[in-house]
């Protein structure tokens, strides 16, 4: 039985239930956070915290909750659920209130957490992506629960028996639908920037550490197409895909077509960092 969190009150999942005037389910006015959680450790918890109160800044979503309150509350529920392998999934939306687009005055956000298991041998994979435009808004560095545009890019990926969207907008590469893009060629590493066309995820802040540590050259900066096209190596980084190799892009071999030299450095350098995790 799942145990999950609404509103302060711990229970079973399936018998929580939310109002219908929830700003999050009228309009997806509400932010929110996938960490994951080894041996019953959440992993790289801070930085994610630190990325929720910038999307709760951003979209002025006025909390109480201190950093230490949210740790408390994910702890609590990593044990009540039995710790091990897990993600937890925590959600904030803006309150309960008739439905006007305009902010509510005097609402409390409503706070929504649960814990999912990750399905066997989840990340750290060799995928296949397409390529699909990238229709979504100008400030997709919040981590806002409106994601129906990720949603059907998503899905678009899925119908070509791929796992990921990569998504170009102006001819250069954002992200992916779920998840940060990097790419390699010649033995160097690049990701797009940081900045309103892309999520800053944590997984690619891991990646970038790594590489330094690794003394693989990582560069920020844009990629483009035909940049994308001819890399030695493309990968997607998320915290459920870890660092995955995309080893074909719309049915065509990324370079030769299995798992690069760099990605298997990469990859042995995330599994070791896991396990140390785990071990602490
Ligand atoms: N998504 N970009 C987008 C659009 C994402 O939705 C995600 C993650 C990432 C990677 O962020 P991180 O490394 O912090 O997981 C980038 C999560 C996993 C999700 O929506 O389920």
């Amino acid at each position: 039985m799942t145990i999950a969190h609404l509103n302060g009150e711990f229970g079973p999942l399936d018998g929580l239930r939310i109002a219908p005037l929830d700003r999050g389910f009228l309009f997806g006015d509400g932010v929110y956070e996938v960490i994951p959680v080894y041996a019953g450790n959440p992993f790289r918890l801070a930085p994610h915290l630190a990325r929720l109160e910038r999307s709760l800044a951003s979209t002025r979503i006025a909390v109480t909750q201190s950093r230490s309150d949210w740790e408390t509350l994910l702890r609590t529920l990593v044990e009540a659920n039995g710790g091990g392998d897990q993600f937890l999934y925590l959600q904030v939306t803006r309150g309960i209130a008739p439905r006007v687009h305009a902010f509510p005055t005097g609402v409390e956000p409503s706070v929504f957490a649960m814990c999912q298991r990750p399905s066997p041998g989840a990340g750290g994979h060799c995928v296949k992506a397409i390529t699909a435009a990238d229709n979504r808004w100008g400030r997709c560095d919040i981590k806002t629960i409106c994601l129906l545009p990720n949603v059907l890019l998503r899905q678009q990926a899925v119908e070509s028996d791929a796992v990921e969207a990569i998504l170009l907008r102006d001819g250069v590469v954002t992200e992916g639908a779920a998840s940060n893009v990097f790419v390699a060629s010649g033995g160097a590493l690049r990701t797009p920037p940081e900045g309103p066309a892309l999520l800053s995820g944590i997984t690619r802040g891991v990646a970038i550490e790594l590489a330094r540590e690794l003394d693989i050259e990582v560069t920020e900066t844009a990629i483009s197409e035909a940049e994308l096209r001819a890399a030695d190596e493309i990968w997607v980084s998320s915290s459920s895909l870890e660092i995955s190799a995309v080893t074909r892009l719309d049915e065509e071999p990324v370079g030769a077509g299995g798992p690069g030299p760099v990605w298997t450095r990469m990859s042995a350098a995330f599994a070791e960092l896991k396990r140390r995790h785990r071990a602490l």
